[in-house]
């Protein structure tokens, strides 16, 4: 008996011994205020503590923000927008996740791009796959194209896509590690014309939304064929100029110089003023496209700048790009950006399919819709309050309030409070014309009380014709709170 007591406990030394012997696991933990994230070694019981004792920071992750009820009157005034211009010419609406696989946006955006080589939030699941918080849609828009076999269906395909997406940026104004963009993608045509109506959709957007003081920058950065040429004369240029360049387009001269055209130091835009320009190196096909865009734009009296400097973030690019920016006191902000990206979805094993888009940047728009003070459509409230007393009344008010919203009339209510005096309070504070007040009585005799809230005159009427009723006092009173029929 004993020396089994003991060899059990010498069975139990030895599993400890082994579990103290483990490697500490390696998670990925982010110091506070470093840029980067750090892979540190941390023991299982340390991941535990980390988890459970950490003082939790009653704030939201730095570059990112809550959308607060106050601010809804601005979104929903977006929202309605977007909805109306995505129905109103064609698009149909897609959903793609919030996560792909890296490599899919690392081939589709391009390296060289801050937003590969800095900006993306990458990690490892627990199933080993590389995966990134979307930096933007395109490149799950033509993942899913290929995906869906959208390549058999009558072209074009307008896709209308929204969301959030995420780039570890240096946060600023206006700037965020989380922002919310709207896309409107073309796929499967290349006519001109298709550049030119998306241009005028997106300047038909910003106009409803009453956004003065915007700029429609265009240019065409051509197709690969005539970019090789233009990028030797580019990359020679800088290189005769490489002394003035700034220490990241002394890199970018390597991976991507297109970029150190739009780089903002002085410095080098300096040198760029006297850089070749791609629309002086089209070929013909990437020139008469361009010309016919210029075309229609007139045709549709959208103004536009040409910009030879303009070249985008994203490398899947080819011939028409553009951004919008708003200028203020020679402050720029870009408030949407797109082009063509004729090359990208057989670039990711698709048939070649030439494709449009744009997005707008929304966080971005209702910043500038703040800033220049533009006046919001009223959102209807309600008119109409029920209050009531006692749990049989508490019972009857939740089909009668049911009844009212069926009937198409807003009406608000505090369901969680008792007294009648307090509810009236909350009447009163939502500055409705009438409350409807259901007491034990009104409950059993199937009525309830109109109370005018300004005279404070009050009539009993019978439960079934007060839905009608009401509808013809807010006719009267000239009041637009009926809410339109589902
Ligand atoms: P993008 O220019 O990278 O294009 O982003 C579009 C818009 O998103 C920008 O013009 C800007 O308004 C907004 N935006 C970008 N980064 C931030 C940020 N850190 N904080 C706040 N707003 C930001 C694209 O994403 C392309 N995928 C657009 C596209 C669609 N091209 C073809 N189809």
């Amino acid at each position: 008996m004993a020396k089994g007591k003991a060899k059990t406990k010498a069975k139990k030394t030895k599993k400890v011994k082994t579990v103290s012997k483990r490697k500490p696991k390696k998670i990925k933990v982010a110091k506070k205020n470093s840029k980067k994230i750090s892979v540190i070694s941390v023991s299982a019981n340390e991941k535990k503590k980390i988890q459970t004792e950490d003082p939790i920071l009653m704030q939201s992750p730095r570059g990112m923000h809550d959308i607060l009820p106050g601010e809804q009157l601005y979104w929903n005034q977006i929202r309605k927008s977007l909805n109306h211009a995505f129905l109103e010419y064609g698009f149909q609406r897609i959903d793609v996740p919030i996560l792909e696989y890296s490599n899919l946006f690392v081939r589709s955006i391009g390296k060289g791009t801050d937003i590969i080589d800095k900006e993306m939030y990458t990690f490892v699941t627990k199933g080993r796959d590389n995966v990134a918080l979307r930096p933007e849609f395109t490149a799950s828009i033509a993942r899913a194209y290929i995906q869906h076999g959208m390549n058999i269906l009558p072209k074009p395909i307008k896709l209308f896509s929204t969301g959030t997406v995420y780039r570890y940026d240096r946060p600023q104004e206006g700037r965020y590690r989380e922002h919310r963009q709207a896309n409107f993608d073309i796929l499967g045509e290349q006519d001109p014309v298709l550049d030119a109506q998306l241009i005028q959709l997106a300047s038909r957007i910003i106009d409803g939304l009453k956004i003065k003081n915007v700029q429609f920058q265009i240019n065409s950065i051509g197709c690969p064929k005539c970019r090789e040429e233009y990028l030797e004369l580019l990359t020679s240029y800088f290189e005769s100029k490489r002394h003035k360049l700034c220490h990241n387009c002394k890199k970018r001269l390597e991976s991507n110089p297109l970029r150190i055209l739009d780089c903002k130091e002085d410095k080098c835009a300096q040198v760029s003023a006297g850089a070749p320009q791609s629309i002086d190196h089209l070929c013909d096909e990437c020139r008469t496209h361009f010309k016919y865009l210029l075309e229609y734009l007139d045709e549709l009296e959208v103004p536009y700048i040409i910009n030879p400097r303009l070249v985008r973030g994203l490398n899947y690019y080819t011939k028409t790009v553009f951004e919008i920016w708003s200028v203020e006191e020679g402050k720029k902000h870009s408030l949407g950006g797109g082009g063509r990206y004729d090359e990208l979805i057989e670039t990711l094993g698709g048939e070649s399919t030439p494709a449009i888009g744009f997005a707008l940047g929304l966080d971005r728009l209702i910043m500038e819709m703040k800033r220049t003070k533009v006046k919001l459509y009223k959102e209807s409230k309600p008119r109409i309050f029920l209050a009531q007393l006692g749990e049989l009344a508490k019972k009857k008010s939740l089909k009668l309030f049911s009844d009212l919203e069926k009937g198409g009339i807003l009406t608000a209510e505090s369901f969680g409070r008792g007294s009648l005096r307090s509810q009236l309070r909350t009447a009163n504070r939502l500055g409705v014309e009438m409350a409807l007040i259901m007491g034990q009585k009104e409950a059993l005799d199937g009525t309830v009380i109109i109370k005018n809230m300004s005279s404070g005159a009050q009539e009993t009427v019978p439960r079934e014709k007060l839905t009608a009723l009401i509808k013809k006092i807010l006719k009267k009173n000239n009041v637009v709170s009926v809410r339109p029929k589902k």
